[in-house]
């Protein structure tokens, strides 16, 4: 495990774009795993300027998102394919029709979780995947359980997810919050060849010091990133605590 640790959300957010881009120059057809939430909107945004700035080209990038809320449909404002394409893909050259979300208006959760995994398996494994993390410990929407769950699930989120995602979408709106969700799974995420989990502010520096420093167990799902060979933390000062620093091997 590597950790990047920085003194602002800016320099962080910069440091976890300076890696995606290094990964799509050295293998411009690379496939890469995308988060929403509001903690890679900074990342989004330096891409965007470096793509504008003529240093970077999506065009032969693959992406695959983490999940969506079920129920909602692409052109829902809250919904994750949404956010995608307003805060990354409108503004790059990238081939939306390889860039891969859950569908959240598959009403059939089976076949939902079933579509999605096959097309996860024939992109076969990614070269980076990039993760936030919930304040629960979740990834993706992978929340904590009694198992790690490998493929595509259709999880019903906590009460804090809802919670936390209400506070900063859906205008504060908890009622509005769809309950339940469709989420890459944690098999997946682990085959990824690089996993960057990225977080900032002081919500999170409990949990990223959990995840990191702490038993590996399903009630924490981010903790599995602990067995996977080639993770990066990427952080600010707030989140990143010295214990988490001092795992890094
Ligand atoms: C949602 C997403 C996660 C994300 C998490 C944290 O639950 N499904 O992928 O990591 O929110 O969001 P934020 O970055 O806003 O704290």
């Amino acid at each position: 495990m590597r950790v990047i640790r920085k003194s602002t959300y800016e320099e962080a957010s910069m440091a976890c774009a300076e890696l995606i881009a290094s990964q799509i120059r050295l293998k411009p057809d690379c496939k890469i795993g995308l988060a929403t939430g509001s903690t890679p909107v900074g990342t989004y945004k330096a891409l965007v300027d470096m793509y504008k700035a003529g240093s970077l080209d999506f065009s032969k990038v693959t992406s695959a998102n983490l999940d969506e809320y079920r129920g909602l449909g692409g052109d829902h404002d809250q919904s994750y394919r949404y956010f995608m394409n307003t805060n990354l893909f409108d503004h790059v050259n990238i081939d939306k029709n390889k860039t891969y979300v859950p569908n959240g208006l598959e009403a059939d959760a089976e076949k939902a979780c079933t579509d999605y995994d096959k097309i996860l398996e024939s992109l076969g494994h990614l070269d980076i995947q990039l993760l936030g993390i919930g304040g629960d410990g979740h990834i993706g929407f992978n929340e904590p359980a009694d198992a790690f769950c490998v493929n595509t699930q259709c999880i019903d989120l906590e009460e804090q997810t809802i919670k936390d995602n209400a506070r900063l979408f859906f205008n504060g709106d908890m009622s509005a919050v769809p309950t339940q969700a469709y989420t890459m799974g944690i098999g997946y995420i682990m085959k990824s060849e690089t996993v960057i989990l990225m977080a900032t502010g002081a919500g999170k520096k409990d949990i990223v010091e959990k995840a990191f420093c702490g038993p590996v167990t399903p009630y924490v799902p981010a903790s599995i990133l602990q067995l996977h060979p080639n993770v990066v933390v990427i952080g600010d000062e707030a989140a990143i605590s010295d214990a988490v620093v001092a795992a890094a091997k």
